[in-house]
């Protein structure tokens, strides 16, 4: 059945007709919706954020969930979840007892608070204690929370190019923000001297970042670290992709002095790194005083997070088998990264793409945007991520990143270089 995309506040905006099927979810999120027309509609509205306003078109379009067998899922976020060359095993099961079903503890198992602690001080010698470890079912929710509780009149900076439902959170929560400099003007690497400098402001920075895969680390993460450890200063630095820096991991952790005396949020997940997404585990390194605050949070708010979750990941945690899921993605996604860079530069993609994540951020070649890109590539089952939808000023199409693409290598085996590349020189 064809429908005219009508309602003005449904994620599909702008698109003249798609295609769905009664049965398909897109339905709820796609026609014009009953409840928003309705005067005693008590919730607000809002769209889904961009990863899935691109699933739900590609779900209209090709009657397929992207990442489906016969998908390509280039606009998709996640690792593969399976055992990587050099990397280790994933475990296939874990015994829960009788105590496993008892509600947890509001902060997290201590187990899983204790290997995470030690995990930071092996590989980048610091001296947290479990007390400076919140767990949270997964990275965003550990955003969300930092995001939710940030004290009236502190002003958050955020790079203009960034992790997509940033964007979305700040919409939703209704904080002011200030825009970080960060465009093909200078090659999406701003530096410390593009940050505003007054007031008391909060940084929100997903290092390495998604989508441009920049990365600081060494001397300059140092700086960065140094200038918001500072009183009236805070940062959110955002790890998911630790592990996927060329030709090591990074980590805040290893430039933080005392992380008790800062305003500093260290987030990482079991997500990427860990190639367990379902698990639905993340984490904040902060200062004791907002860990009980997330314990109190949690305690009426979230209740905690599945235990079998969590035993889950403990044993992902050895020092051993960390340090070998540690080389092995770092070394596989390095590897990975630097072909499908070639293949896209050869096809005339223009390349921005730093040394960490499992993206390509690239302009397409001519005039092309990204939603166009995206309509050519939905009759071959692929989809990117449409660069509008990581421009934290939202400006659309025509906007500096109307052209801009994130292309996710993050779920695709080695073996599937040729047949992708393919694909795209077909529709570029
Ligand atoms: C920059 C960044 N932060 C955090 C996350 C964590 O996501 P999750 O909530 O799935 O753990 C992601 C996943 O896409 C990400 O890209």
């Amino acid at each position: 059945m064809r429908l005219p995309a009508a309602n003005p506040s449904c994620c599909c905006r702008g698109s003249a007709e798609i295609e769905v099927t009664e049965s398909s979810s897109v339905l709820a999120f796609c026609l014009p919706s009953p409840v928003a027309s309705l005067p005693r509609a008590m919730l607000r509205r809002f769209p889904p954020m961009g990863v899935y306003e691109t699933l739900f078109r590609f779900a209209a379009a090709t009657h397929h969930y992207m990442g489906d067998p016969g998908t390509h899922p280039w606009a998709q976020g996640f690792p593969l979840t399976t055992q990587i060359p050099g990397g280790p095993t994933l475990p296939d099961s874990i015994a829960i007892s009788a105590g496993d079903r008892m509600y947890p503890k509001a902060d997290g198992q201590p187990p899983l608070r204790e290997a995470i602690a030690n995990y930071y001080n092996t590989f980048y010698g610091s001296k947290i204690t479990p007390d400076n470890v919140a767990v949270f079912a997964g990275g965003r929710p550990a955003i969300f929370a930092i995001l939710a509780f940030l004290e009236k009149g502190v002003r958050v900076a955020i790079e203009e190019t960034e992790y997509t439902p940033y964007y979305d959170l700040l919409e939703v929560l209704g904080r002011e923000h200030t825009l970080i400099a960060s465009h093909t003007g200078n090659r999406f690497r701003p530096t410390l001297a593009d940050h505003p400098q007054g007031g008391r402001v909060l940084l929100i920075k997903s290092n390495p970042c998604n989508p441009t895969g920049v990365t600081l680390h060494g001397d300059e993460l140092g700086k960065l670290v140094a200038h918001y450890s500072q009183a009236g200063r805070g940062a959110l630095i955002d790890e998911a992709y630790e592990f996927f820096h060329s030709p090591r991991p990074v980590s805040a952790m290893e430039f933080i002095k005392d992380i008790d005396s800062t305003d500093l949020f260290v987030v990482g997940a079991a997500t990427k790194g860990l190639q367990c997404p379902g698990m639905r585990v993340g984490w904040v390194i902060a200062a004791k005083h907002h860990i009980e605050l997330f314990r109190n949070y949690s305690s009426f708010g979230m209740g905690g997070v599945s235990r079998a979750s969590q035993l889950y990941v403990t044993q992902l945690l050895t020092t051993e088998r960390v340090q070998q899921a540690r080389t092995a993605i770092a070394k596989f996604y390095g590897d990975q990264r630097q072909r499908y860079g070639e293949g896209l530069r050869k096809l005339g993609f223009e390349l921005y793409t730093g040394e960490g994540g499992f993206y390509h951020w690239a302009r397409l070649p001519g005039s092309l945007t990204g939603d166009a890109f995206n309509e050519r590539l939905f009759a071959h089952k692929a989809g990117i991520l449409p660069g509008r939808l990581c421009d934290m000023a939202r400006r659309g199409e025509v906007g500096p990143l109307g052209r801009m693409v994130r292309f996710s290598f993050g779920p695709l085996g080695a073996e599937s270089l040729q047949d992708d590349l393919a694909i795209l020189a077909k529709c570029v």
